[in-house]
């Protein structure tokens, strides 16, 4: 029997080449191994964009077909909505009783995410909201609705995996032996840098190159990106190792290239222009076969609804059979 995966992304935005080395990239040979579920986290993206409700819709799509874009076979991912397994919403509130309110205030994750979301959580965090403090112990509820053995995410998840374990320990000391504590699948690949050379790429901090970006974005978003500052002519030796252009060159160019242009910029024979052209390229070449498969899908809507309809169709029923066990564990089967 395979063992179950599953994964879910907040429908916010498109995928970005830090999406894509840094998880997704992944999915793509798990799929292959695994019982794999990919939840499109509508639900926990309104935690906080409630007020955008027609952002979060727009994406739900967007996202599904970055996906599969990418390379990700429906005959293999179950792709699934969220909001359409109401079991998850149900799992939310039984384990609501089982999470106090510190231990949440606590979480590494949730806390910098309040940080950076002054405007609609306030300056200290002082308007939280109960569903955005809260989304931890829904994310529990999305991993073991399904039975959830494995969770391939990045570090910045790991807290919110770890609550969940938290969260199935509890459940099974005080109603007996039901869920499983899910394991992380740790990527192989790290964090992608973004193009002003910040650790991480990211959309809202403006630095990201999308899987959708055209030749003339790539161009542009290529030519801004940050290079050794101490360089300023074109036959100057400089650091490749601070140079975002020598960094995207090693995600997206040959082998062989890649030493090349390292030993060029370090003797000072390769000027930036140069060096960004020859990225641009390569970075089209990377990106063609994606939008090429993406076409298909924009191009035939109704197969991208498909897909997620049959999708949510076997989640559902993973999640019933699921819930089945969790009430009668809980005394709740009426
Ligand atoms: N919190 C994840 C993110 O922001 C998305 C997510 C929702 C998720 N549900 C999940 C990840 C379940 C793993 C498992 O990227």
């Amino acid at each position: 029997m395979k063992k179950t995966i599953l994964t879910g992304l907040r429908p916010t935005g498109n995928l970005h080449l830090g999406h894509y080395f840094g998880a997704c990239k992944n999915y793509i040979k798990m799929q292959d191994d695994y019982d794999f579920y990919l939840e499109i986290a509508d639900v926990q993206a309104l935690t906080d964009n409630f007020n955008h409700p027609e952002k979060v819709r727009f994406n739900v799509f967007e996202i599904t077909k970055d996906l599969l874009a990418i390379g990700l076979d429906p005959n293999k991912v179950n792709f699934f909505i969220q909001s359409k397994i109401p079991e998850i919403a149900e799992l939310t509130v039984f384990y609501s009783n089982l999470v106090t309110v510190s231990r949440l205030e606590r979480n590494p994750t949730v806390k910098s995410e309040i940080s950076q979301k002054k405007e609609l959580f306030g300056a200290n965090g002082e308007s939280i909201t109960y569903g955005f403090l809260g989304y931890p112990v829904s994310q529990a509820a999305d991993i073991t609705a399904f039975h959830g053995e494995l969770v391939p995410v990045g570090d910045d998840q790991l807290p919110l995996l770890e609550q969940c374990r938290e969260i199935v320990r509890k459940f099974n000391s005080i109603y007996g032996e039901t869920l499983v504590e899910p394991e992380q699948v740790l990527s192989s690949t790290t964090r992608v840098k973004g193009l002003d050379g910040n650790e991480k790429m990211g959309k809202s901090l403006g630095n990201a190159i999308y899987l959708v970006d055209d030749a003339e974005t790539i161009h542009k978003k290529v030519m801004g990106a940050v290079t050794d500052p101490k360089k300023i002519r074109k036959d100057e030796p400089a650091n490749p190792d601070i140079c975002m252009v020598y960094y995207y060159h090693q995600l997206v160019s040959p082998k062989k290239q890649v030493e090349k242009v390292c030993q060029e910029c370090k003797l000072g024979s390769r000027g930036c222009v140069q060096c960004k052209k020859e990225l641009i390229a390569a970075m089209n070449l990377f990106l063609m076969p994606i939008q090429e498969r993406r076409k298909y899908y924009e191009q035939q809507p109704e197969i991208v609804q498909k897909i997620l309809d049959e999708g949510t169709e076997k989640a559902r029923k993973k999640a019933s059979e699921q819930m089945k066990k969790v009430k009668h564990a809980m005394k709740i089967d009426y």
